[in-house]
């Protein structure tokens, strides 16, 4: 049988890539080096694989330079650790794509003022490696976004070079699983899916990241891997929102949610449990489904289940705020006007310092504006950042819990369920407190204040 040339030279660049592999001499690229893009070098650079990390923010780049983090949870020494490698270096000079072989895109994929997603800064990454493209060089997509991101939007901008994608250049779709603050999950150790719609991307795609991580799940394009990611994050938004409709029913019922999350995941099958809480936030679970939404559109359908999802978990800040004036107007007779209020935790979720789509800021800015007088304590928060949709926040500082302070306040109410956090002074210094977290689950004194939201 004769050999097909062009045939050939793919299988021949998949070799030279594998080679690479083995000898450690792959060099990888990382476009965005925010909370998906720098763990996923630090596992590269750890597998003894040399990482270029790109970043359009100049500080991020100068701070890296200097061994300094600006994710919470990674200590600066972590970044040290990676420059005295000598395998890292990052940039903010996108003419750099060309000296790598692979490229990873971890930017931002936000939704617009209107809900739909905000391709920007994946269009503008994908400008950037078109300018610098090159026979062999791979490229993977692991922002969240719609299917048909990367085999349509992607792809038609690296084939204005020219190139072919499966002929010149590779390209594929692994999603970021990153679960941050989770001490049990790491990248390393969560199986990673890869989807690529030409066979040997696949195998090269899975070749690359099975240097990282334990497990390596491909799939049989980038449309299902997508798919696969927004899936993920759709089911929790809507389990989520189960659980926060069942504890308002619950509510009403007398009967506590929590008791019965407790009871129900003891059955050992068929049952996973999902918690109650003020609402979604970060940077997935509120956004990714309407990825979806958008995309189904297209195709002349609706997706309920993720509408519904999105109404009843974006009611909850209302929900616990009225929970809050009714205790007030038990304990005190009075509303929520004038009252001095104590909201604990403004990130989204515990031990972590991000507070994006945070549901305690839409919760802060309501008891403003209704009068109440309102401070707030987050360990790691110490001050708001700037938000462009709640500009009233702007540089609010926590506060310091003492007993003299907590003394002051009407009400303590409970968003977010840090673990540094000490309940027990809570329960003993403040007359009520509105716990959406069960954070005061273990303290059994003053059990009468406490009113679960
Ligand atoms: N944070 C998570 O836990 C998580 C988990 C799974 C998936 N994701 C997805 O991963 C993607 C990245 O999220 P993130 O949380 O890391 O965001 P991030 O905001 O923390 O980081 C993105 C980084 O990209 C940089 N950037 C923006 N435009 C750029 C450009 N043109 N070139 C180079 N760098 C650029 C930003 O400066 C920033 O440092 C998103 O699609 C998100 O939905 C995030």
């Amino acid at each position: 049988m004769q050999s097909n040339p062009k045939n050939d030279s793919v299988q021949n660049v998949k070799n030279e890539i594998l080679n690479k592999i083995k000898s450690k001499q792959l060099k990888i690229g990382v476009a965005g080096m925010g909370y998906v893009g720098l763990p996923l070098t630090m596992a590269f650079v750890q597998a003894g694989l040399p990482v270029c990390g790109f970043d359009n923010d100049a500080i991020k780049v100068k701070m890296l330079n200097e061994s300094k983090s600006y994710i919470d949870y990674i200590p600066d020494q972590a970044i040290a650790n990676l420059n005295e490698t000598k395998l890292f270096s990052s940039t903010g000079d996108f003419s750099g794509f060309k000296d790598v072989d692979v490229i990873l895109m971890c930017v931002p994929t936000p939704l617009t003022k209107n809900r739909e997603p905000d391709m920007s800064y994946v269009v503008k990454t994908a400008e950037e490696i078109s300018k610098q493209l090159r026979p062999g060089h791979v490229i993977v997509l692991e922002s969240t976004t719609y299917p048909g991101t990367t085999a349509g939007l992607i792809k038609d901008i690296l084939e204005t070079t020219g190139y072919v994608e499966g002929r010149d250049f590779f390209l594929g779709y692994s999603p970021e699983r990153e679960d941050p603050g989770n001490a049990h999950f790491k990248v390393t150790s969560t199986p990673k899916i890869v989807g690529a719609d030409d066979p040997i991307g696949l195998e090269i795609i899975v070749a690359i990241y099975e240097q990282i991580v334990e497990k390596v799940v491909p799939v049989s394009s980038c449309a299902t891997a997508e798919a696969t990611k927004l899936t993920e994050n759709i089911f929790r938004c809507v389990n989520i929102a189960l659980i926060n409709e069942l504890k308002t029913i619950y509510d009403r019922m007398n009967i506590d949610i929590w008791e019965v999350v407790e009871a129900a995941k003891t059955k050992p099958f068929g049952y996973m449990p999902f918690y109650p809480g003020p609402g979604i936030g970060g940077h997935c679970i509120p956004i990714d489904p309407f990825y979806l939404t958008w995309k189904a559109r297209e195709f002349g359908l609706s997706t309920r289940f993720i509408e519904l999802a999105g109404e009843i978990n974006h009611h909850m800040p209302v929900y616990v705020i009225q929970k809050l004036a009714e205790a007030l107007d038990q304990k005190f007779s009075k509303g929520l006007r004038g009252s001095k209020i104590l909201l604990s935790g403004l990130a989204y979720k515990k031990n972590v310092d991000d507070v994006r789509e945070s549901p305690s800021l839409e919760i802060l800015e309501i008891l403003k504006t209704r009068g109440a007088d309102v401070s707030f304590h987050d360990p790691f928060v110490p001050v708001i950042p700037k938000l462009h949709e709640f500009p009233t926040l702007d540089g609010m500082k926590s506060v310091d819990i003492t007993p003299e302070r907590l003394k002051t306040f009407d009400a303590i109410l409970i968003c977010t369920d840090h673990d540094q956090v000490d309940y027990s002074a809570y329960a003993k210094y403040a007359p009520i407190i509105v716990d959406t977290r069960n954070a005061m689950k273990a303290i059994t004194a003053h059990e009468a204040k406490i009113v679960k939201a």
